[in-house]
Parts: structure tokens; sequence; C-alpha cells
């Protein structure tokens, strides 16, 4: 297994550049599927949950060529004749469950294994389920599998509303209403720049979708779709997450430039919110410069759905608390048990409790490096930050999670100042004595 380990504390200076949306390519690929003939995604990065995907859609029939070289995805569904999607895979990422929507957009039926638990607790698919019924497909549940069905091989069509609002039940709905007989109309739905990003690529397929990036979504369904090149957009989570880096661990006073992200994906929350820490930002065209200030002023912050706080932030922001004078709370309203990164960063010094679905940090105190696990994605991204501002050495083990969503983190990190290293290591090893 992989870990990190990060002599500590750096000071960043310089720049980082943000890599193509994990969350935007999942969907741009799962579109793909849904035309007869090769589209290709470009800006995609080299990522497991990438290439978990590619395997989930290859089953299916189609040929996918990942050229990570070139960060583009071709996808030749030219055949989709096995509509099925196996425990295997799925489990891996729950993003392989747009296979649902795409399948039976496609192909009229589907055999979509349910994704199964998450690190940070229950995340179920109860919406995705319920919004194919109302759009008019049978579904049944046979030995962890749904099966779902349209009479005639294509979906009616119908209207679903969602509570709460759903970035992947909005996904599937839309991948599985394009191309149904008649209108669909999805409410409540996610307005989350990953969704309206995938839903353009949709139109530019031949989609008739009006509304994206509002609540209520409407769909007219075509008969097919044609295949595209589209570009995928900047990741704004790794945007953020460099974002709040710079912003504790730069040089106070010394600009940070932030490449290749697209600010307007922040959403206004999180620019307020980072506004108030002192942090000097300005926005460019293509990203972001930020000058770390003195000390970071805490600042509470609370999840929303976007334009709100992005949940996939948190544990970075709760991290930066732990750099600023004084205490402030991070509440989740999204999931409310995503603390698992707390423990861990107690076990650097980081005076941080739970209380339901808030965590409280009292900043200031001394960070000091230590034997840390990485529990999921984001939780993990906070424990490698801590280890750059803590003194002494962190070993951030199982670091398998990062690997989903962060490309070449450690180089990227090593290019702006941070001593990291990637090393292997034996999880079952025993430990040595130390007398
Ligand atoms: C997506 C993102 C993830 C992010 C999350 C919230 C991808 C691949 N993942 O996940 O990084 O943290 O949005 O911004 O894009 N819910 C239900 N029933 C359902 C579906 C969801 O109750 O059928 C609830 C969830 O438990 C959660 C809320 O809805 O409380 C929002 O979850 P959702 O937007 O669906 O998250 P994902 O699409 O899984």
């Amino acid at each position: 297994m992989d870990k990190f380990v990060i002599e500590g504390p750096s000071t960043l200076s310089g720049s980082l550049t943000v890599g193509g949306s994990k969350n935007t390519a999942l969907p741009l690929m799962a579109a793909a599927v849904l035309a007869d003939g090769t589209t290709t995604v470009t800006n995609v990065p080299d990522l497991r949950d990438v290439h978990t995907l590619s395997k989930v859609i290859r089953v299916t029939g189609p040929d996918v060529a990942v050229r990570p070289d070139e960060h583009t995805i071709e996808i030749d569904a030219s055949t989709v004749d096995d509509p099925v999607s196996p425990y295997e895979l799925v489990k891996k990422m729950r993003a392989s469950f747009y296979m649902l929507g795409a399948l039976v957009g496609r192909c009229g039926r589907a055999r979509v294994s349910l994704p199964g638990g998450c690190a940070w607790g229950p995340r179920p698919v109860d919406l995705h389920i319920e919004g194919m019924k109302q759009l008019g497909a049978e579904i049944e549940l046979d030995e962890g599998y749904v099966v779902a069905k349209a009479t005639g091989g294509r979906l009616s069509g119908g209207t679903f509303r969602m509570e709460p609002s759903s970035v992947g039940a909005t996904v599937n709905l839309l991948l599985g209403a394009v191309t149904a007989r008649g209108g669909s109309k999805i409410e409540n739905a996610a307005m989350e720049p990953d969704v309206v990003a995938f839903g353009e690529a949709l139109k530019k397929m031949g989609a008739q979708i009006d509304g994206l990036g509002t609540r209520t979504i409407e769909i007219q369904g075509v008969d097919a779709l044609t295949p595209i090149e589209v570009r995928n957009t900047p990741d704004r989570i790794e945007m953020g997450t460099f974002m709040i880096l710079a912003a504790m661990a730069g040089e106070p006073g010394e600009p940070f430039e932030i490449k290749n992200g697209n600010h307007q994906h922040l959403g206004q929350a999180f620019k307020d919110y980072f506004r108030g820490t002192g942090a000097d930002t300005k926005y460019t065209d293509d990203g972001a410069i930020v000058t770390p200030p003195e000390t970071v002023t805490p600042v509470s912050i609370r999840t929303e759905t976007y334009p709100g706080f992005p949940t996939d932030l948190q544990a970075q922001w709760t991290v930066m608390l732990a750099t600023a004078e004084g205490e402030a709370t991070v509440t989740d309203t999204i999931y409310d048990d995503r603390f698992k990164h707390v423990p861990e960063l107690q076990r650097l010094g980081i005076n941080v409790t739970v209380d339901g679905n808030a965590a409280t940090v009292r900043g200031g105190q001394p960070i000091k490096g230590a034997q840390v696990m990485s529990t999921d994605l984001r939780a993990s991204v906070s424990l490698v930050m801590a280890g750059i501002v803590a003194s002494g050495r962190t070993d951030v083990l199982r670091i398998y999670h990062l690997d989903r969503g962060y490309e070449n983190l450690a180089t990227k990190l090593r290019s702006a100042g941070a001593s990291i290293e990637r090393q292997q290591y034996d999880e079952f090893a025993e430990p040595e004595r130390t007398k």
C-alpha cells in the first residue's frame, strides 16, 4: 500500500495548477453511453474513479480508450449489448450507479448493483430509484441489484420532486429522461456546476433541456443523441482545496497563484467565507491569486447545496481553522456524520471536537506530526494539509482514497515547496521494538 511521508512545517510559494473535475468527468462519461458512436471527453483527470467508471462502461459493450497523458477519454458506444453493472465494480465507486440512467436511456433496461455503504455512513439511492419509477421504469430489486425496464424499450417520462436535492439523482434522471418518449420535469433539482456542465453536454448531443442551473429542470425526450467532443470543466473542489491551503500555509503577504480553475464554480458562499479569513483574493479568468493573511481569522461555516459552501471542502476548512487564532465551527447539513478525519486530526494535536453534525475547532494550538489514517477522499487531503503545517514527520496512510480524486498531488505540492514523498509500506507489518 502507499502512504505520504510529509516533513513539516513548510511554507508554500508560487502556484498550484487545478486539473479537470472528477465529479463532472464521471457524468460526461456516462452520457457517452447514450449516443451511438464515439464521444471524446478532454481535460479528464487521471484518477482512480475515472478508471473505475471506464471499466464499468466497458463491461456493457463500448470500447473505452483512456489516454491519461493527454487527459482524454474516447468512448465508442456503437455497441451497448450487456446492460449490467456488477457489484464488484459498483462497490468501488458510488457514481457507477449513473449507469442506471445511462443504460435505461440507451437500452430500455438495466441491471445495476446497489452501491452499498460509504466510509462516512449510509448514502441512500432511494431518490434515484423512485425518480426512475416516476419516469416510467418498472423496478425490482434482485439479489442486491436494481433491475429496471422501460415498457417498449423507452421510458415514458414523468415528474419527480426530490427531497433533499441530490446531485447523483439529478444526473441519473437526466440520463434517463433525455431519450424518453415524452416530457419530464425534475423538481428541487441539483444546481451544482457539475450538473450544469453535464446537462450542457447532453444538449450538445441533441437533448432538449430547459432550466439547468435552476431548481426545476424540464426535459423533452428525443429519439436519439449524437456523439460529441466535449471539454471537461476544471475541478472546483481541487481549486477550493488549493485556495484554503494557500491561505493557511502560504507566505503571509506573498501572492500565491491557483491556475486553471474556474472561480465561478466555487459558489458565492465559499467566496464570502474565504474573504472572512483575511486572505486577500483576486479572481482571474483562469483561477485566483490568494495573498495569505498574517494569521487566519476563524470563520464558522455551514455546508449547503450549491451555491452554498460545498461539503467536499469542509474537512479542508477544519484544518485551516486549526491554524487560526480563536474558535469556529464547521457544520455539515448535507452529511450528518462526515467527520471521520476528526480523530486523526486530534492525533496531530489539533483541538477539535464533534457534537452532532458540527465540529468545533479551537485554533492556535501547536500541530505536531504523527501517523494518521485516510478514511475517505476529502478527509485524506485534509490530513495532508495538516501534515504540511505540522512540525515534524507525518505519515498519511492508505492514500488510495486520495488517488480517487487528486491527480499527482505530491508532485504538485512539492513544486510549491512542500516536503512530501510517496512511499510503499506494509500495512500488516509488526511494529519494531523501540528499545
Ligand atoms: C455528489 C458528489 C460528492 C458530494 C455530494 C454532495 C459526485 C460523484 N459526488 O455525491 O462528492 O459530496 O454530491 O455535494 O458528484 N440522498 C438521499 N437519497 C438519494 C440520494 C441522496 O437521501 O437517493 C441524500 C444524501 O444522503 C445527502 C444528500 O442527498 O444527504 C445529497 O447527496 P447527493 O447530492 O446525492 O450526493 P452524491 O451525488 O452521492
